[in-house]
């Protein structure tokens, strides 16, 4: 996607040919500084503090740290260290373990010296699968643009609301989400966003800024906003990324996601889920079974920011010594989603309708339930 005119990807390997480049989220939208990674401690922290998220960035970023982990020590004990220290970082996305269980399955068998070149190869591979399957869930979710489009008066706008970011910053390239409203943008659709600001991390800001580098028309609004909107007819469609999909289609999402799919439901609004495959997890039947990750209790008490200084600061806004809790995802049950917007296709969120769509994965955690 687009910064300053220029196309980015929001990872990619350095012009050394090894260490990692990223851009710290952590101070987007107000800064846009690039990172270099150059050890797997740097990465997992990259990961934990959020200076890369969304869940398929999050898997891209650990299979690059895995690569950086090989580089100093190819061993056998490096491998599964590095992925053990990985795989802690963050306990919702799916994406990071599919990740990892990926580049494990590239490099396990080979000879050491084999072994650093197979992992970068497989890293870039995941990271352009990531492209194109975005690419995908963008044209299949055009078509519902497109639909809706062509039951509005001529010049009338096709109203979406997203939550949280599941735009290129939180993928590769594209976003899943944001995939169908670029496409549409781009073909001169008249598509305009709201955009839940997402708090406690505003991730809403990164996509408002995203759409706007881009120059897709949008709103940004107050999480409890959306509800309102619906009500008074103007949100045609919402569409949401996901962290996980469980095998029944069950979605969990970023916190207030659900709020919103019963608002919508309650207004005849539908809600689609942009689903990547591996953001499908075959191997969870219960959706209560996915971990939910628990963030500090200061993220919730506090409001970060630019200050007037030109600084990027946190200011309290509960009371000094209030108790806060902060869950960082919800689910959404099957029920309340219209469709999974899927790189095959956009099918109905259920058992039935993920196997048929993705046989192979459905099998392969079947055959391993089974020892
Ligand atoms: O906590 P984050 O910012 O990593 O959460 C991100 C989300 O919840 C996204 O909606 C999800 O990962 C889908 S990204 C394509």
């Amino acid at each position: 996607m687009k910064i300053d005119g220029q196309h980015t990807r929001s990872i990619w390997v350095e012009d050394d040919g090894w260490s990692i480049g990223i851009f710290d989220q952590t101070l987007l939208p107000h800064r846009c500084v690039r990172l270099r990674l150059t050890c797997v401690d740097d990465a997992a922290r990259a990961i934990r503090t959020m200076q890369v998220r969304g869940a398929p960035l999050i898997g891209a970023a650990a299979a690059y740290g895995l690569c950086l982990a090989l580089k100093e020590d190819a061993s056998d004990e490096s491998l599964e260290r590095a992925r053990a220290k990985l795989l802690a970082t963050r306990p919702t996305a799916v994406n990071l373990k599919w990740a990892l269980d990926e580049m494990t399955a590239a490099v396990r068998n080979r000879p050491r010296e084999q072994r650093i070149a197979a992992a970068y190869r497989r890293a870039a591979e995941i990271c352009d699968e990531d492209v194109a399957i975005n690419k995908a869930i963008g044209h299949h979710g055009l078509k519902l643009l497109e639909n809706i489009a062509a039951r509005k008066k001529a010049g009338e706008r096709v109203n979406v609301l997203t939550h949280c970011n599941a735009g290129w910053l939180a993928t590769v390239d594209w976003g899943t989400a944001t995939a169908p409203i670029y496409l549409a943008h781009d073909r001169g659709l008249p598509v305009h966003v709201f955009v839940d600001e997402t708090r406690p991390r505003n991730q809403g800001a990164l996509t408002a800024w995203e759409l706007g580098q881009h120059g897709v028309p949008h709103t940004y609004i107050a999480d409890n906003t959306g509800g309102h909107l619906m009500q008074r007819g103007m949100v045609d469609i919402c569409i949401v990324g996901t962290d996980r999909v469980t095998a029944q289609g069950d979605v969990c999402n970023k916190i207030g996601t659900y709020l919103k799919a019963l608002a919508a439901g309650d207004n005849g609004v539908p809600f689609y889920v942009a689903a990547p495959s591996p953001s499908i997890d075959f191997a969870i039947l219960d959706a209560f079974a996915i971990p939910i990750e628990e963030r500090g209790a200061e993220e919730i008490a506090t409001v970060s920011g630019l200050g007037e200084d030109g600084r990027i600061a946190a200011v309290r806004v509960a009371p000094e010594g209030s108790p806060a809790a902060n869950y960082a995802f919800d689910v959404t049950p099957a029920r309340l989603v219209k469709g999974l917007i899927t790189e095959r296709g956009v099918i109905e969120a259920s058992a039935a309708a993920l196997a048929r769509a993705f046989p192979e994965r459905a099998q392969a955690a079947q055959s391993a339930a089974a020892g």
